[in-house]
């Protein structure tokens, strides 16, 4: 086996987490891995909405902060809120400068847009539905061009390296059917989330979670897996994965009707297409149950500027045969974010020394049961930064290496009915027989095919959605429909990790 030792930052994942950190190791070297080709495989790239940040004057970050703890249902960590959203106008500005070029009012300023439980426009966007690649296109050729920078792509994360005092050391990865160990004193897991092992999912399709899985088989403390956030308006064209119709469009006044042309909103909240985003995804997945359909209708609202104003939602929808100029269309729920993920600190620590997390596979407290829209390439922009300056800080140790066995990958003949499963029983409804019913699949694919990091990570969804006997954000249970009266966040320690992830 062929070992690398790496003089500093070692990352797993190129999205904008990942490469907010490896900007900020500098002067410490970065070296970055991704699977797939820089830009493919992450979500960053193919975020429509856009950031988050009070740059209005009628603005302030508490107001953020307040509408971010608001939308987490009882169980965002404030502090973590607010110092997200302090940080939410520089890290929008550092992006500008990187040469993101994000909508501009006449006099220069960020033109903002409103999004569902903001109290303010607040949204800052390129060209309508262009934010994500538009940032990321800015951020990857700044790490391509940065010295320090390596990226290197076809390394699938396979396991983290440990020493005997839990430390952890690097990782061990896969690079065209050879496995190779990289040594670093530091490694900052980047990996993304789990939208992979659903069915029906606007995420990249390999993002399974394995970041996640692997952090906890090392000994990391998981919190609040059972937390999926479903997308209400993912386009239905039987595409896999599914093209999203961004909220902007109901920002823009395009309305929710049914089969029969009825807006349904209204029955459902009193905010209507407005409302917060897990109750639009409950509303969509009702109407669709009771066989009346569900479609975005922006006829009105937006019609011929389509092609202009929402270029990527236009392009999709084309490609099932829809022109959304005069046709509504066809909507459905669908995977879209984890709120759980790796326990970190402020600065992207986890419990393991010399292990860091950062982006949507850490769990650092902002988005609680249900993460407010537009947030989530922020949340990357800012814990990004700040773990790749506190990996930058750590020290070679010396303690006795561990061997380490890759981890079983779970073959495509077994994701795809797990995929069906996880959207059939611990989708945006749920109940205690099917989720019974997952935990006990989910077993029985462990005992085939050992504890491949994908199943580990479904489980944790599966068992906790289980143990969580109450309604709260984007965790729905038919059987248990109220919050229960205190709030309370899940934390899966490893010494409760054997309940949670074994067979
Ligand atoms: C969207 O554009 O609707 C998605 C934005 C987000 O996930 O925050």
């Amino acid at each position: 086996m062929d070992r690398i030792q790496h003089d500093g930052v070692l990352i797993v994942g190129a999205g904008l987490a990942g490469l907010s950190a490896a900007l900020a190791a500098a002067p410490r070297k970065a070296l970055v891995l991704t699977g797939a080709p820089v830009n493919h495989g992450c979500s960053s790239a193919w975020a429509q909405g856009g950031m988050a940040a009070a740059l209005g004057e009628d603005d302030d970050p508490a107001l953020h902060a307040a509408d971010t703890v608001a939308a987490g249902a009882g169980l965002v960590d404030p502090a973590m809120a607010r110092l997200l959203a302090e940080e939410g106008a520089a890290a929008v500005r550092k992006l500008a400068e990187l040469g993101a070029p994000f909508d501009r009012k006449a006099d220069g300023a960020f033109a903002t847009s409103l999004e569902a439980a903001h109290s303010r426009s607040r949204v800052a966007r390129v060209k309508g539905d262009q934010a994500g690649r538009a940032i990321m296109e800015a951020v990857v050729k700044t790490a391509l061009s940065s010295r320090h920078v390596t990226i290197r792509s076809g390394m699938r994360l396979r396991a983290l390296l440990q020493d005997a005092e839990g430390r952890v050391r690097g990782a061990l990865v896969e690079e065209a059917g050879r496995l190779v160990e990289i040594l670093a004193p530091a490694t900052v897991l980047a990996t993304g989330g789990v939208g992979g092992l659903y069915a029906v999912t606007t995420t990249p399709p390999e993002l399974l979670g394995e970041g996640l899985g692997l952090a906890a088989l090392a000994g990391a403390t998981i919190a609040d897996p059972e937390f999926v956030q479903f997308h209400p308006t993912a386009i239905d064209i039987g595409r896999d994965p599914a093209p999203l119709a961004t909220e902007a469009l109901r920002g823009e006044g395009a309305r929710l009707i049914d089969g029969n042309g009825e807006a349904f909103m209204a029955r459902y909240h009193p905010d209507a297409e407005l409302a917060p985003r897990d109750v639009v995804a409950r509303a969509i997945h009702a109407e669709r149950e009771a066989g009346r359909g569900a479609f975005l209708d922006a006829r009105a609202a937006v019609g011929d500027h389509f092609p202009d104003a929402f270029p990527a939602v236009f392009a999709a929808c084309l490609s099932g045969g829809i022109d959304p100029r005069v046709q509504p269309i066809p909507v459905a729920p669908a995977c879209h974010y984890h709120m759980g993920g790796i326990v970190t600190d402020a600065e992207g620590r986890t419990g393991l020394a010399g292990l860091f997390a950062a982006g949507e596979c850490a769990s650092t407290g902002v988005h609680g049961a249900n993460r407010l829209a537009s947030n989530s390439l922020l949340e990357a922009a800012v814990f990004g930064r700040r773990a790749g300056a506190a990996a930058r800080e750590a020290q070679t140790s010396s303690g006795r290496l561990l061997k380490a066995a890759p981890a079983p990958v779970l073959p495509s003949d077994a994701l795809a009915p797990l995929r069906q499963a996880m959207s059939l029983e611990a989708g945006v409804v749920r109940e205690a027989t099917g989720l019974v019913r997952l935990v006990e699949q989910i077993d029985a694919l462990t005992a085939r095919y050992g504890r491949a990091p994908a199943l580990i990570a479904a489980r944790l969804v599966a068992a906790c959605a289980l143990e969580r006997r109450e309604s709260r954000g984007a965790h729905f249970r038919t059987d248990h429909p109220a919050p229960a009266e205190e709030a309370a966040r899940t934390f899966v320690s490893p010494k409760d990790a054997a309940a949670c992830q074994a067979a």
